[in-house]
């Protein structure tokens, strides 16, 4: 289909997938995965990881999405679609995990993004100096996460900084792809590269405090072999490894399908995979981590990792911006620095994130891009309200374990079996080279028909058995009274899921008739 959207310039295209792929999973996630499973410990799982799950995932979504794209599919229901012979009429239906899983993940996550713009915000005001201590600060963001808690800012606080988020959003996503998404990369990209080796040279040249700048380093990068045995620390690994890439979504996909027939696919996606490993445990694992070592020691930094997500890299780093040497306005200065380099992740995830449901929308629903752009805004502050007002229930973290979490595993296991042997692997070893500027080292495939997905459904059913199944029978829940707000979090992502099926259903019976 030659009147799809494409992607400008190649470096448009290289930045706008590092940007998709690099986000608050890089700098906030990553450094409490690597603490509270012991610092060096984890980072063994997390190569291996990264080598047989991470790389071979990328180059896959990559292929399912640039042969998608040029039957003018954006998203995963035509992809995988396209993927069986035409007469299987069943595999469009398991794509719709791929249009529902990244809207609701988008809305979650901006709203997240939302509070770095508001923590930039309120660094260059100081607003938030003063309070010095872990617990204080731990109530500051409290209140400003859930709009009934007004210890430090009211409701109004919150929904301003959210609404002009999505706003935001809303601007860059109606532009299209290379005249908003591509821009904003462009943009967006460098200014976060130099802030992060600001950051880290900042944190690296830090007296010795509790601990020294290399104790930190230290903590992370001696490795310990003996985790190799502890499920736990896997599934901690490759959970990591499939949100920070963005596999196992839909959303790689979609960025793919913009890409020209027989352009390059192979090193751009192994690009892609390494710049956001660079970005992960270069840059990622040299701020928050080393930072809070040395303010509050290794035990310090540990114990502050494990009272909860945004502990070490939100509360923590806030305590530490206050305590550097210096004159006070620098401090803020380095604080605006650090909550605006987690905005500007944020935020060229989050048009990652929308972008599948706005390609469903365009390419099976006929609907124009701004309509479409204005469609998924509208639908995400409608739900992004929901997630805001039972904020206090539980209702975040119920739609990160299903959709951010532990749905990236079933979707990959779903399309790696599609790729592998239903589309089959010698067909798919040819898409991927078609075009490709490298070639892909032959052990990659029998790792993508063996070895992958066996590790796939291995985490499948181990993460299933222990994990996901307790957690679906609300077997896991500390407190008894968010049961059925837990319950009612569930139900919008499976009406969402219905929702999305009827449509499939519908634009596959319409375009069956219109060539009948
Ligand atoms: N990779 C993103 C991060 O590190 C989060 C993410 C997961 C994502 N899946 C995605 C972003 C899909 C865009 C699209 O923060």
């Amino acid at each position: 289909m030659s009147d799809r959207e494409r992607w400008g310039t190649r470096i448009g295209l290289v930045l706008a997938m590092a940007g998709n792929a690099v986000g608050l999973g890089n700098f906030l996630r990553f450094p409490v995965q690597a603490a509270q499973n012991g610092g060096g410990t984890f980072m063994i799982p997390y190569f291996i990881s990264f080598l047989i799950l991470g790389i071979p995932l990328m180059w896959i979504e990559w292929g399912i999405g640039r042969y998608g794209g040029s039957f003018g599919h954006g998203s995963v229901p035509g992809m995988f679609d396209r993927l069986t012979d035409q007469k299987k009429k069943w595999a469009k239906y398991l794509g719709v995990m791929g249009v529902v899983m990244p809207l609701v993940v988008f809305i979650y996550y901006t709203f997240i993004v939302s509070w770095m713009l508001a923590m930039s915000f309120f660094s260059l005001t100081g607003d938030y100096f003063g309070l010095r201590d872990i617990d204080e600060m731990r109530g500051y963001l409290g209140s400003f996460q859930n709009i009934f808690d007004s210890s430090y800012s009211g409701p109004l606080v919150t929904l301003f900084f959210f609404a002009i988020t999505f706003i935001f959003l809303g601007w860059v996503l109606r532009r299209g792809l290379s005249g908003g998404i591509e821009k904003l990369a462009l943009i967006g990209m460098p200014i976060l590269f130099v802030f992060a080796f600001v950051l880290m040279w900042r944190v690296l040249t830090l007296p010795t405090m509790a601990a020294s700048p290399a104790d930190g380093l230290n903590f992370i990068w001696n490795p310990d072999w003996s985790s190799l045995g502890n499920a736990k620390v896997w599934l901690a690994a490759a959970g990591q490894m499939f949100f920070t890439l963005s596999v196992g979504m839909g959303s790689i996909h979609c960025y793919a399908s913009y890409v020209k027939r027989d352009e390059d696919i192979a090193l751009t996606g192994l690009s892609t995979a390494a710049t956001n490993e660079f970005a992960e445990v270069v840059l990622g694992g040299t701020i928050a981590i080393p930072a809070a070592v040395v303010f509050f020691g290794v035990t310090g930094a540990t114990a502050i990792a494990n009272g909860g997500a945004f502990d070490l890299g939100i509360v923590a780093m806030a305590v530490v911006f206050q305590g550097l040497p210096g004159p006070e306005i620098l401090g803020k200065l380095v604080a605006f620095l650090w909550f605006f380099l987690l905005f500007i992740a944020g935020i060229t995830s989050s048009v990652a994130l929308a972008s599948p449901t706005i390609a469903f929308l365009q390419d099976e629903m006929q609907f124009t891009r701004k309509k479409a752009a204005a469609m998924v805004t509208a639908i995400a502050l409608a739900l992004g309200l929901f997630i805001i007002i039972f904020f206090r229930n539980g209702a975040l973290d119920e739609w990160d374990y299903w959709a951010g979490t532990f749905g990236l595993v079933v979707f990959a296991a779903i399309e790696i079996v599609l790729f592998a042997y239903v589309f089959g692997i010698d067909r798919g070893w040819d898409e991927l080279h078609r075009g490709a500027d490298i070639k892909i080292p032959a052990f990659y495939k029998p790792v993508m028909k063996y070895v992958t997905p066996l590790f796939l459904f291995t985490l499948l059913g181990w993460w299933g058995a222990t994990e996901a199944l307790p957690t679906l029978l609300m077997q896991k829940v500390d407190d008894p009274s968010q049961i059925p707000y837990l319950w009612l979090s569930r139900g919008v992502m499976v009406a969402l899921l219905v929702i999305g099926t009827i449509l499939i259903k519908r634009s596959w019976a319409r375009k069956a008739g219109e060539e009948a």
